[in-house]
């Protein structure tokens, strides 16, 4: 299993990281026998498994729910689980009891919190308390609302400017890796420069140290809008869809199940019972 240390060294030798979102135990356990190096429970689980229309609705205990599945699903794949929404603003009190539930139940490796600002101290007071984090630039899905929406950010060399110094708080408020999203790729490869922590891009172009992308996305499972920056490398829903279909007609028919499927009682058996 990668650690900190290894993740940093793989940017060090130029070693791509492929990082991928997983929810549960099959799609974990999936992720980690196809060599993902970093999986990530991300609340976009409230989109893509929940059903809801963003990532708002998402609690600490959906987390620990899906955390705790997808860990016992990869459980030599280091393993990254979302604050989310509302869990880490406030009184530091109750954002380290969130922090140290997701941290200690789910058994993951890092945190991810999105934001810079007040999130800054915060990444450095869980990091002194032994939790590794993992920061959350450019597109705030969590802030959709304030944003106006899901746009591209650091579009402008103003906020380019604020989203580099960010980036570099980050890192020295002791975040462990980046995830860079919906950014111009000149600023992922910037920033990716000026850094010495992986930085790990989601639509910010291909010079990060690494990649993620959302497992539906990736698979093509379920129906939600994917995005113009993903790239699709399976058909999961429509071979699920036809097997499914398949199924239906076959139970419809008498043709399932077949002889194959079925147990048998013994003849002498049969007897006794009728007689
Ligand atoms: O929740 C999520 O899937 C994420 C990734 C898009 C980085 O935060
Ligand atoms: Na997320």
């Amino acid at each position: 299993m990668e650690n900190t240390a290894s993740l940093m060294k793989m940017k060090k030798q130029g070693n791509k990281i492929a990082m991928l979102t997983a929810y549960d135990y099959p799609s974990a356990s999936i992720a980690q026998a196809a060599g993902v190096d970093v999986l990530l429970v991300g609340d976009s689980l409230g989109m893509v498994v929940l059903g809801y229309d963003s990532t708002v609705k998402v609690t600490v205990d959906d987390m620990i729910h899906h955390g705790k599945a997808a860990r016992r699903g990869a459980q030599d794949t280091f393993l990254v689980v979302d604050m989310p929404f509302g869990s880490f603003h406030g009184s530091f009190d109750r954002t380290l009891g969130h922090a140290v539930r997701i941290f200690q139940e789910t058994g993951a490796q890092a945190v991810k919190l999105e934001g810079a600002g007040d999130v800054i101290e915060v990444t450095r007071k869980l990091t002194q308390t032994g939790i590794p984090v993992v920061a959350h630039l450019g597109l705030l899905p969590q802030s959709a609302s304030v944003l106006g929406g899901y746009k591209v950010q650091g579009k402008t060399a103003n906020a380019a400017k604020q989203l580099i110094e960010d980036a570099k708080a980050c890192e020295a408020a002791g975040a462990c890796m980046l995830v860079l999203e919906c950014i111009p790729h000149q600023l992922a490869a910037q920033v990716t420069k000026e850094l010495s922590i992986p930085v790990i891009g989601i639509g910010a172009g291909s010079e990060t140290d690494g990649q993620v992308l959302v497992y539906h996305d990736t698979v093509k499972y379920g129906s939600h809008h994917v995005p113009k920056f993903v790239r699709s490398y399976a058909e999961a829903g429509d071979a699920m869809k036809q097997g499914l279909e398949q199924y239906v007609q076959e139970v419809k028919a008498g043709a399932f199940p077949a002889e194959q499927h079925r147990f048998t009682m013994k003849e002498e058996e049969l007897e006794q019972l009728y007689g």
